[in-house]
Parts: structure tokens; sequence; C-alpha cells
């Protein structure tokens, strides 16, 4: 079925078919499953691992490698508690709960009800009920997201500490020695990839929403009257990241926010928006942040976290554009858009069309039979590609077209069949998952070809 981007979903691919998957392949299983599972949470398999690395690298990649204006920080996940209050996070990161009075007791987020009613045409405004019994529901009450735990061996009054909602708050309070060391001024950023934890109400849709996931968050440190150039500038390189990494534009849109979402610091923002199986939703949020942070953290801390300008003389506190993405909702986004169903010579294949920097395994290095010397010699070459750094599989299990079934199913790029001619002519067979062209290359060739397809440009083949 064709994508319908103006009807609102993605209907190439349902959410169930993305989550068969990435458990029959091991990308991604449910965590604690043999003791029934733990409400949304997950645990990844060894594709899930490679393919989140992937992800994160070329975050890195973006952040660190292509510019030499943002440093690294990987800051603690338990912070002082006072950072939590400084931010706005102890009184104010909040979701209004409402819960089932009728049946089935279920809670729910009353602003996502009222979003529902509103998308199908409903007033929002009017008298909720439960969807899922019709009960009366709670009036709202706000709930707060951080998850609470106790420092030290007791638990008493005085030793709460929270694990972080966001990584931003480690890199604001480290502004000052970063400022010491990184011979920087603004504008430049401080990139940091790390796990941050909210006691979301209603998580769901796979790894869409989980309570425990993983942030890709930088905060650019710029003169006040540069804030809106580097707001547009963001948006525009992050959009462009996911388009370079094979997104398809049409499933891709940027969402200002209106004034009633904004978050409790931000003056304005906008969403990078994917068009997944369950309708437009956030894969990345832009968001100027003002001198927000640093002022509350310089007046709760008595610390100064001016930067002072030798040239002009002027001391000032930096105003903050962040780019905030989600690894896991980048995953499966890149997971979604990359699923495709086919029919070759009348057989049903599924395919990851990865971008191939993305994808786990880069090359499947397969015998075509375990006998006249061809496993040795693609041992040779499989050895040969990892040792040029290259992610490879060696796979000499069953007929060829079902190991290249496999290996489409998880996406691999390429495969490299040692053959009966190879030990004759020294060459093998090159096979490419999207075109399945197959071309034949001299063994020496082998990792330069790779090598030289990696570092191409790559456009997803399918429609959008
Ligand atoms: N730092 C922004 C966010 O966590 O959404």
């Amino acid at each position: 079925m064709a994508a319908e981007p103006t009807t609102g979903i993605n209907t190439e691919v349902t959410m169930e078919e993305i989550v068969a998957l990435a458990k029959r392949r091991g990308f991604v299983f449910p965590s604690s499953e043999i003791y029934g599972g733990l409400g949304s949470t997950y645990d990844y398999g060894h594709y899930g691992v490679l393919l989140k690395n992937n992800v994160k690298n070329e975050w890195w990649r973006s952040m660190l490698t292509e510019r030499d204006d943002i440093v690294a920080l990987d800051s603690a996940i338990m912070q002082h508690p006072k950072v939590w209050e400084a931010s706005g996070h102890l009184a104010g990161f909040t979701d209004p709960l409402v819960q089932c009075l009728g049946k089935c007791k279920k809670r729910w987020r009353e602003d996502h009800l009222r979003e529902k009613i509103e998308a199908e045409g409903g007033d929002p405004g009017g008298e909720l009920r439960c969807p899922e019994c019709g009960g009366e529901l709670s009036e709202p009450r706000n709930f707060n997201l951080m998850f609470e735990t106790h420092m030290g061996p007791v638990a008493e009054e005085g030793n709460s500490v929270y694990l972080r909602p966001e990584t931003a708050q480690g890199i604001f309070i480290n502004f000052k020695n970063v400022l010491n060391f990184a011979r920087k001024s603004p504008p430049f950023g401080i990139a940091q990839i790390g796990k941050s934890f909210r006691n979301e109400i209603t998580p769901g849709n796979f790894i869409f929403r989980t309570r425990e996931f993983e942030q890709m968050e930088m905060e650019f440190f710029v003169p006040p009257d540069e804030v809106d150039e580097w707001y547009r500038k963001w948006i525009e390189i992050r959009r462009d990241w996911y388009l370079d990494l094979g997104i398809r534009s049409d499933f891709l849109m940027v969402r200002p926010h209106g004034a009633d979402e904004l978050s409790h610091y931000s003056s304005e923002t906008s969403d990078i928006e994917y068009l997944f199986p369950i309708g437009w939703s956030e894969l990345e949020g832009v968001a100027n942040r003002g001198n927000f942070d640093l002022t509350q953290h310089q007046e709760h801390s008595g610390e100064k976290l001016e930067f002072f300008d030798q040239q002009s003389g002027e001391r000032y506190l930096p105003h903050v554009i962040e780019p905030a993405a989600g690894a896991d909702r980048a995953a499966l986004a890149f997971l979604v858009d990359s699923y495709e169903v086919e029919e070759i010579e009348g057989r049903e294949r599924t395919v990851l069309r990865l971008h191939p920097r993305l994808a786990p395994v880069k090359v499947a290095v397969l015998p075509l039979f375990n006998k006249e010397g061809m496993p040795e010699k693609a041992k040779e070459i499989n050895q040969t590609l990892r040792a040029a750094g290259i992610q490879t599989e060696y796979d000499s299990g069953g007929s060829i077209g079902k190991r290249y079934r496999r290996q489409d199913e998880i996406g691999t790029p390429w495969g490299i069949t040692v053959d009966f001619d190879t030990k004759d002519d020294d060459s093998v067979t090159l096979r490419d998952r999207d075109s399945l062209e197959q071309v034949r290359i001299p063994v020496a060739d082998v990792p330069g070809e790779i090598a030289a397809r990696l570092a191409s440009p790559w456009r997803s083949p399918k429609p959008g």
C-alpha cells in the first residue's frame, strides 16, 4: 500500500509489523518478558544495538566531526536536587492526569484526550468520558513526571534525588567548567547523549514513548541578538540530518508549537515530525530556551554564569538554542521509513532499505556451498573487511536464497558470495540489497568498493 501523507498516517507499514520484525530479527525485545514484561520498557538485541549505535554515531559525527564549534559532555544521571528546583522541573514538569471513575479505572492524559477529540472534529472543550469504558473521569491533577529515588542506604527526608528527565540540565550546570577549558565563545555548543527518565502516564507505541529513553541533545549558546538566526539555522540543519540519512521528504515536516504547547522554559519551539503509522509525531524539538536556564542556575547556585566578551568588554548570559532528539525515536523512524514488503519473481521479500551508514551489518559474506574451499575463502574476505573496520556477518547456513532474505530483513546493503568460479578468477559476486543487481568484482577490490559505496550519498528508492 502506498503512503498517504496528506491523510496524516503512514499506511505503508503498521506498528505491529515493525514490532514483529524487531523481535523476530533481534532488534528490540519487550523487557522482562519471562516475567510478563514491565510496562513500556524494551531491551535492544544485537542488531538494535548496532542500529542505535549507528544513529548516535551519525549524530556525533554531525555535531563534533563535521563542525568545530561544539564540544562533548557526558554528565551524571543523578544530580543535586536543587538542579531540578532551579530548572523548574520540580514545580512545572507535570502532565494533567485524569482517572476513570467507572469500571476500568484507567489513567489518561487529559491533554491527549482533548487533542484526539479535536483531531476527530469534536469539541475539545466539552465533557470527557473514559475512552476505554465510557465511564466518568476524575478532575485533572498535575502529576510530576520525574522518577524519585533516595541516595544512601536509608530512604529518609532530605535525601531524595531524581533520575534526570532531560540531559540538558547537565549541560547548563557545566557551562562554566566548559568555558574554562574549551576556549570557546558564543556561538558554541555543548552536546550530550544519554539516558533520561520520565514517569509517563501513558507510554506506548513501542519505542516511541518509553519511561526510560536515550536523548541526543545539544545546547547552542549564542549572543542574545543572534538567537533568531540560530533558531532558524538549527531547524534546517537538523531537518537535513534526517533527509541525508535517507528519510523521505514527504514523510518529514517542521511544525512550530502553538503558545499553549510550549515547555515552561521555551519562548518558541518547532518540532521536526515524522509520519509514523500512528500519525505525524515528534522526532525532535528545536527550542529557543533564551537565557532561562542559565539565569535560574545563576540565581539558585549563587555562581556567576555570565560570559565575558574580551573584545567588547561586555558581560552577558548567552541565550540557548536546543535541538533535542530521541535516539530510540530516530531508530524507530528509520525502521518504519525503510520497511518494505515486495514481490520478487512470485516470492515475497521483506526488506529494510536502511541508509548503508545506519544498517547494522554492512556486508554479508556468504559461501555459496560448504565445499571446494568456499567457506575458507569467504572467511578470509570476512576477516579482511572486519580488519578494515567494516561490520560484516559471515553466514554459511541454509540455501543462498534464505540467507539473502535474512540479510534483507536486517537491512544489510551488500552481499558478497564466494562461488565455484572464485578459485579460478579470484572474483566474487557483489549483490545490492535495493536494486538486486549483482556484479562480479576481484577479491582484492572488495574492501575499497565497500568503503567507496559507504561514503557515497544514498537516497531511498521508495516513493516519497
Ligand atoms: N530538553 C528537551 C527535552 O527533553 O524535551
